[in-house]
């Protein structure tokens, strides 16, 4: 093995490449070692080797894992078969009657799990305004065991204060978990903030290329790691080693595509702000959007591929149209989901925020001419093409 200066000290995009990893002892192999079994033989009988059962661990896995934990500045981290499936994990660490503080607007599938799912064991869900300090502390009471904030949100970009939080949750002695889906580490660490607890849907920008599902839970609180370790175990909705294997892979690049799209979403929400049948364009980039400044001091690296617009039109013919002549006319696809090499525009009143109830989604602003786009690796100048055709088409 080569003798190499403490890699914790390496900067972030070394560490991406390079964090947990070394050549393979037996064969140099630089590219992880997929290790697909599913079961491990046991040398000494009546002693548990270190890998019994992929479920409970495998060493695919844990690469990951430890992999994960280094990028975001500490902790431990556990992988699971979705983002979904990770938040579930934690929130089943939860018993009925303790309460959860989200902010107000989050993405459509962790809702459903609360409103729908979690609140039928008596796991209660408040959302509440993350912006006021004082709105928060009035409204928690003993049970309330987490703050989970999710930034920016998942359709509308809000950009949520770390260090209002970060009081908020010394002051209370509530620890705040941060849904960072919309900030992977090569922008934003919730850590350095005094997070407790960070999630990630590994499926979109740390995985990056279309073709994972994933989700991870990177906590530094070792009782709460031992649980979901137990929820690896007992739910058993793990990550399997080739998922893991992609993300080991896609992720080294994350820097490099982080700066790529965010390029190039700035340069589209430009374009797209000027546009005189455009009525709102939500680009934390933008120096108009609310959340700017925040986002600045938040985001190391630019500030990410996905922003949202709504149009001037509400006929759903004309959006039809619309989305349409967008995909005659430019490679963007028409889809869920975002962070991904190919530019996705969604439609989240059908899509990720369908599971909301129209007047909560309305109150949120998701009105009926509302869009989200994610910019892929394409050259932006085909995107802008493709929206100035689409756009005067209607
Ligand atoms: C902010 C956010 N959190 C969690 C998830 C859930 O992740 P997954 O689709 O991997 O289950 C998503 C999915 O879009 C998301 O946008």
């Amino acid at each position: 093995m080569k003798s190499q200066p403490s890699k914790s000290k390496y900067h972030f995009s070394t560490l991406l490449v390079h964090a947990g990893e070394e050549p393979d002892s037996q064969t140099g192999s630089i590219a992880p070692v997929l290790v697909r079994s599913k079961t491990f033989s046991q040398n000494i009988f009546g002693e548990e080797g270190e890998y019994q059962y992929s479920r409970g661990k495998n060493p695919t896995r844990v690469k990951l894992e430890e992999k994960l934990a280094i990028l975001e500045g500490g902790g431990q981290a556990s992988v699971f078969g979705s983002g979904v499936a990770a938040e579930a994990a934690l929130f089943l660490t939860l018993s009925p009657g303790d309460q959860l503080f989200c902010c107000q607007e989050i993405y459509g599938g962790t809702y459903r799990l609360l409103s729908e799912l979690l609140n039928r064991f008596g796991i209660v869900s408040r959302f509440v305004n993350f912006n006021n300090e004082k709105e928060i502390c009035a409204a928690v009471t003993p049970q309330t065991k987490y703050l989970w904030v999710e930034t920016p949100t998942n359709p509308s970009l809000h950009v949520i204060d770390f260090s209002l939080v970060a009081r908020v949750s010394k002051q209370l002695s509530i620890p705040f978990v941060v849904d960072s889906t919309f900030a992977p580490p090569c922008s934003t660490r919730p850590f350095e903030y005094g997070a407790e607890t960070v999630i990630h849907s590994l499926s979109k920008y740390i995985a990056g290329h279309n073709d994972v599902l994933g989700g991870a839970v990177i906590t530094k609180n070792p009782g709460l790691h031992e649980r979901l370790v137990f929820m690896q175990k007992t739910l058993g909705a793990v990550l399997s080693p080739d998922e893991c294997y992609r993300v080991l892979q896609g992720v080294k690049t994350l820097t490099l595509r982080w700066r790529w799209v965010s390029e190039s979403a700035l340069c589209v929400s430009r374009f797209l702000v000027t546009h005189r049948k455009v009525k709102r364009v939500l680009y934390p980039g933008l120096i108009s959007h609310p959340g700017h400044v925040i986002a600045k001091r938040q985001s190391r690296e630019g500030f990410g591929g996905v922003l949202s617009f709504e149009l001037r039109e509400h006929r759903l013919e004309k959006l039809k149209c619309f989305v349409d002549v967008l995909r005659k006319t430019s490679p963007i696809i028409y889809g869920e989901s975002l962070a991904s090499p190919e530019t996705i525009i969604s439609y989240p009143a059908l899509m990720s925020h369908k599971s909301l109830p129209q007047e909560v989604r309305r109150s949120l602003g998701i009105s009926d001419s509302f869009f989200r786009l994610s910019l892929g690796f394409e050259d932006p100048k085909d995107i802008i093409f493709g929206f100035t055709s689409a756009l005067n088409a209607i």
